[in-house]
């Protein structure tokens, strides 16, 4: 006789998660906490996910507890660029002399397979301790660059997007394609990676000033041509960049126009930063169920410019919007350190990002932009059992500082005030334990 095999993992620890937009409807409505929580998963799924007094644990399931924690859904990084992981920290530059300084010169190294795996490797440790359960990220103008990503994403069981990048005009030779070779490449590594797993592709043209308009039409062939599949590229990060983008589509009405008249504007389309957009552009991204991606420490780190979430969120015609830690000119894979600096580009502009509405940008809210909030973003049966296990005492100034908290909402503002990577003690994929802190040299 065979031993038996656990039938499931149980976890218990307190639980938070959200059901509904904290922008919308009242928070206190929208958010699911537990005190002494439960969650029950089977075959890499929520079955139950409650109050620990009213779930049955199976007499056989593995159980895990957690104490002085809170677990919640993992987060998503909707916008990360894993090859600019070795290019954290460039100082000292605007957007477009940093692309050309830090950038360009590192993505030339990407043709080589066993360096694209050891970064891949690298950043995929550093998501997962950070929380971070599902990356969308750039890949580089090389497809060795998207085998190696989705491999170890693979690996991991991770649901995560990426693609190739396009590029071609306005770069280096050695990073250049054409609009018919960045197709057919693209093309194939769709056919060799999408769906596969729990992957997905995203057709990825860099920004408009990287682009020919005939590569830009070829990307939106592809894209329309292809079921399911993503795109994502950036907009108007810069006051630069939005002025080189004048000259170079003078017959476009705006930036997001030139990306529009490609078939670039639509759901499952992703745009990075969005700071400098006209009304027009913002009702445009709204009526075409597009997303944005708010990627806060790195508009600070280059000085690009403060997002404008209330836009963004506005009743009436919001846009989709999700939260991006836009490695390498991000400055931290951690999302609580990027919703620390979300609530400060918030501040800046005379506004204040509650607690409930960061943990919900960088979960269930990000999710809705990327249409996958069937899936994941939430703690809820048939939901994917992807989750993180902050650490309410992962140091003695957090621990202390939480004694005098007397509210959720009060605790929550202190993790997002005083998070980061440290407070990640343990990262589940589909079920399994993938990262612990304790364990970790990450
Ligand atoms: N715009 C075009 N390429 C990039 C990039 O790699 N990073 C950022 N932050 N902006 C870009
Ligand atoms: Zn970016």
């Amino acid at each position: 006789m065979t031993a038996a095999q656990p039938v499931g993992l149980a976890i218990r620890a307190p639980l938070l998660s959200y059901e509904a937009n904290p922008f919308e409807a009242d928070p206190a409505a929208c958010v699911h906490h537990e005190s002494d929580g439960l969650v029950l998963v089977a075959d890499g799924r929520l079955t139950y996910a409650g109050p620990f007094a009213s779930g049955r644990v199976p007499v056989d399931a593995e159980l895990h507890e957690y104490h002085d924690a809170l677990l919640m859904p993992g987060f998503i990084d909707a916008h990360v660029h894993y090859a600019q992981t070795p290019v954290i920290g460039g100082c000292g530059k605007p957007l477009l002399e940093w692309l050309e300084t830090y950038v360009f010169p590192m993505e030339q190294r990407y043709g080589d397979l066993e360096f694209c795996r050891k970064v891949a490797r690298l950043f995929f440790a550093q998501e997962l301790a950070a929380g971070v359960t599902t990356p969308v990220s750039y890949c580089t103008v090389h497809p060795a660059s998207v085998d190696a990503y989705f491999e170890e994403a693979a690996r991991l069981g991770l649901c995560a997007g990426g693609g190739k990048v396009l590029m071609d005009r306005n770069a280096p030779a050695m990073l250049l394609d054409t609009a018919q070779r960045g197709y057919d490449e693209s093309k194939r590594l769709i056919a060799r990676w999408h769906g596969h797993d729990r992957l997905f592709y995203a057709v990825t043209p860099r920004f408009a000033p990287t682009s020919t308009p005939a590569q830009l039409e070829a990307a939106g062939a592809l894209f329309a041509e292809s079921d399911g599949v993503y795109m994502q590229t950036h907009l108007a990060e810069s006051l630069g960049e939005v002025d080189w983008v004048r000259k170079l589509f003078p017959d476009s009405r705006d930036y997001l126009d030139v990306y529009d008249r490609a078939g670039l504007v639509g759901s499952r389309c992703l745009f990075g930063h969005a700071l400098h957009l006209s009304p027009r552009e913002w009702d445009r991204l709204s009526q075409a169920g597009a997303a944005v991606v708010h990627c806060p420490t790195s508009n600070l780190f280059l000085g690009s410019g403060l997002f404008d979430l209330r836009r963004a969120l506005i009743a009436g015609n919001p846009v989709r919007t999700a939260l991006g830690s836009d490695i390498g000119a991000g400055t931290s894979f951690s999302p609580l350190v990027t919703l620390n600096e979300a609530y400060k580009i918030a501040a800046l502009r005379g506004e204040t990002l509650s607690a409930h509405g960061a943990f919900y940008l960088a979960t269930l809210g990000s999710a809705r932009a990327l249409y996958l909030d069937h899936r994941i973003g939430r703690l809820a049966p048939g939901y994917s059992a992807d989750f993180t296990v902050l650490d309410l005492a992962a140091n003695t100034l957090l621990r202390e500082r939480l004694r005098f908290a007397d509210s959720l909402e009060e605790t929550l503002d202190v993790l997002l005030a005083l998070g980061d990577q440290n407070c990640i003690r343990a990262t589940y994929v589909a079920g399994r334990l993938v990262h612990h802190r304790d364990n970790s040299g990450s």
